[in-house]
């Protein structure tokens, strides 16, 4: 169905193989099914999924806890509606790999069992985050880490090789707020090129399976965090890093809102030659308002060629990680609220997709966006700003995080100076451009963190051998 819809011809020519063998077939059933056309109302599909399905291959599936599949209301209503599958926890890092070395997939396994033997599509969620890491992991950094969360990515990717549609080989690697900077993590620290060595590991591991990048609070089109994951997936497709999908999770309440955007970030991501998917769909409220919102997602997603599925995250409201914002489209008996109609008529009425544009979209962070974030936008012109460093040291080594913070008037680019202690020098950094690595080095702003809001401040980090004690950075604006 949805698998590469649309192949990336980088991509091909990159990576020949099992993958671009896919790509081809998909290619084939596509032109084959070119032709669309959408349900009369007399047969109309009458579930979720085979609406979906109808909709170009599309899947429309749920996160699944293992611990409900003996809850018959649950199944009742999963085996009737989905036919796509997350494992809402198991398959976490936690979960699968809770001592080193010791691989545990019995509960993950249900949940894949359950979706295969009834043809259903398998999201891997997730390889490598920062988040519900084990003890023993959550206390390791440095090349060790890197090596321990390596080995979980190809252990893992390997054992259910060919049975997963899409991983989410990354999550939530980017900080919320202005800047654009990465999340500071354990993984983070390991050096910026963590988030390209997963998925390169990924890809070895399993050549067929899409291997995504999955966020939240990157819906809204113009806000810092989304402009930032689009730079790097940009940056990934034109130096051949693996990747194949963004996941935006869309994960919607008052405080984070669905945007009117939301089109615009699904075909700009799509423009770049990835699949979209999202992936943790919920929208907080009731009634009318959360029908029409859940027809809008719906409505964007059919727009956009290559938005391949929605995965809401959890059957019923009392299932939902937000039980409290009856967030889901089933009410706690199994009902369909109204919400749930939507839907469904959403999908059986289509809207005709279109291809990805050729042009960028207006507002593409190639062409910086003139309007700025949402809040605070900075201003134009030079202006101030200070630095400070943090140390993570270690006999022999160190790790700098520095903040930059932006004085009265905003930047829209900084630079920043600071001398290293004798004997000391520069092995990585992250968000930043270097020169120098030891004695006088100096780190400028890299595309997607230079504008920083006044007052608002952004981090970069790099880690150093010998003793990293005593730095004391000068910023410069532009
Ligand atoms: O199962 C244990 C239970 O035995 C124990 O008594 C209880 C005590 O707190 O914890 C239970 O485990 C909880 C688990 O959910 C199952 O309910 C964990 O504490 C709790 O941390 C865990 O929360 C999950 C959360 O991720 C953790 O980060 C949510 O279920 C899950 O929906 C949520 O999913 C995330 C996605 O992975 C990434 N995107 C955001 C999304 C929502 O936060």
């Amino acid at each position: 169905m949805s698998n590469k819809t649309v192949p990336d011809p980088r991509r091909l020519m990159a990576r020949p193989g099992p993958r671009a063998a896919l790509v081809s077939l998909a290619v084939g059933v596509l032109a084959a099914g070119a032709a669309l056309t959408f349900a009369s109302s007399a047969n109309a599909a009458t579930t979720l999924g085979a609406s979906a399905a109808e909709r170009g291959g599309r899947y429309f599936g749920a996160a699944v806890a293992a611990n409900k599949l003996s809850d018959s209301v649950y199944t009742t209503v999963l085996n009737r509606e989905f036919n796509q599958i997350t494992p809402e926890n198991e398959m976490k890092i936690d979960a699968t790999e809770p001592q080193q070395n010791q691989f545990t997939f019995t509960n993950a396994d249900r949940i894949v069992n359950h979706a295969t033997s009834r043809g259903w599509k398998v999201r891997g969620h997730t390889l490598a985050w920062h988040s519900q890491q084990p003890g023993w992991m959550q206390n390791m950094s440095g090349s060790a880490l890197r090596s321990a969360m390596l080995n979980h990515v190809t252990r893992v990717a390997t054992y259910y090789r060919g049975k997963i549609d899409s991983w989410d080989v990354v999550n939530e690697a980017f900080a919320d707020g202005n800047g654009g900077a990465r999340r500071d993590s354990n993984l983070q620290r390991t050096g910026n090129d963590w988030i390209e060595a997963a998925f390169r590991a990924a890809d070895a591991a399993d050549p067929t399976a899409k291997l995504c990048y999955n966020d939240y609070n990157t819906d809204n089109w113009t806000w810092d965090k989304t402009q930032a994951v689009y730079r790097m997936v940009q940056d990934f497709k034109s130096r051949g890093v693996p990747i194949d999908c963004v996941g935006l999770q869309s994960h919607f309440n008052s405080g984070s809102p669905y945007p009117s955007n939301y089109r615009t970030t699904l075909s700009s991501f799509a423009a770049l030659g990835v699949d979209v998917q999202i992936t943790e769909l919920d929208i907080e409220g009731s009634g009318t308002t959360q029908a029409n919102t859940y027809r809008n997602v719906v409505n964007d997603c059919l727009a956009v060629a290559r938005c391949t599925g929605i995965t809401v995250w959890g059957v019923r409201d009392c299932d939902s990680w937000r039980s409290g914002g009856t967030p889901l489209l089933f009410d706690c008996n199994g009902n369909k609220k109204a919400a749930y109609d939507a839907t469904l008529s959403a999908l059986n009425n289509g809207v005709t997709p279109t291809n990805p544009p050729t042009t960028p979209p207006t507002g593409n962070p190639t062409n910086p966006p003139t309007t700025g974030p949402p809040t605070n936008p900075p201003t134009q012109g030079p202006g101030g700003c200070s630095a400070t460093v943090s140390l993570n040291s270690w006999n022999g080594g160190f790790v700098a995080t520095v903040r930059v913070t932006a004085g009265s008037s905003g930047t829209n680019g900084w630079s920043v100076g600071m001398t290293l202690p004798s004997g000391a020098s520069v092995t990585n950094a992250w968000s930043a451009n270097r020169s120098g690595n030891s004695g006088a080095v100096t780190f400028t702003n890299v595309s997607y963190n230079g504008r920083i809001a006044a007052g608002q401040s952004t981090e970069f980090g790099f880690q150093g051998t010998g003793s990293g004690s005593g730095m004391s950075p000068t910023c410069s604006a532009s």
